[in-house]
């Protein structure tokens, strides 16, 4: 099987099941122009992350790592107007223009796009009143993946859903003597999520228009 076909059927799925949306591809425009669009989900992993928050029921998410808001777009549109949903992201441009595309949805009611360094804004938000956030998505710098755990389980209550992506990196994620920083960062974070009595955990590989990759899906089952 080759990535050809992996790409084949991403196509023949998103065919069958996801309806074209003008918003959605706004928003992948606005990453193809800056070259980034192996960094965002597919409409089927988007799709995949909406049914997952839907089927909870989750009020209120929080996303770690916004890029241009392809994903908080899929996930705000499963909230009602009085839901909530807050993207993080470091990059003061990406976070321009992840509001542009959320407004463009017009979810500016329900997302809240905060800028800056997510250890700074993570710690901003566990004084506030936000949380406990019913789903968190956390895809944002590989390397920091260990330390956003630690909020994620402030943030989070008994029943919430956490999941991660690029938890696989091509099957590299074995490689427990790799060089690549990113490898490490998700190694460190699977090996804390395995160690949390607060968590039931699995890891899943996923192909497709982005290669070869996975997620991390997590229930938390206790409050503290
Ligand atoms: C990278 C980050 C992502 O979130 C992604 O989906 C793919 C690749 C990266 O930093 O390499
Ligand atoms: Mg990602």
């Amino acid at each position: 099987m080759t990535e050809n076909t992996w790409i084949a059927v991403d196509d023949y799925f998103e065919a069958l099941f996801t309806s074209k949306d003008k918003d959605l591809e706004a928003a992948l425009d606005t990453s193809a122009g800056a070259g980034m669009t192996t960094q965002q989900i597919t409409a089927s992993q988007g799709k995949f992350l909406a049914i997952l928050a839907q089927s909870i029921g989750a009020r209120s998410i929080l996303e770690i790592g916004t890029l241009y808001g392809y994903s908080a777009i899929w996930l705000g549109r499963t909230l009602s107007q009085d839901g909530k949903l807050i993207s993080l992201e470091i990059d003061e441009q990406r976070a321009k223009t992840a509001r542009r595309n959320i407004e463009r949805a017009g979810l500016e009611k329900v997302v809240e796009i905060r800028q800056g360094p997510a250890l700074e804004t993570l710690s901003q938000l566990a004084t506030e009143e936000h949380a406990p956030f019913d789903f968190v998505f956390v895809d944002a710098d590989k390397p920091n993946y260990r330390a956003y755990l630690d909020w994620v389980m402030k943030l989070t209550r008994r029943g919430s859903l956490i999941v991660a992506d690029n938890i696989v990196r091509d099957g590299t994620v074995t490689q427990a003597y790799s060089r690549d920083e990113k490898v490490l960062g998700v190694r460190r974070f699977n090996s804390a999520v395995a160690e949390e009595r607060r968590l039931n955990a699995v890891g899943i590989q996923t192909v497709g228009a982005k290669g070869y990759d996975g997620f991390l899906v997590a229930l938390v089952t206790a409050d503290k």
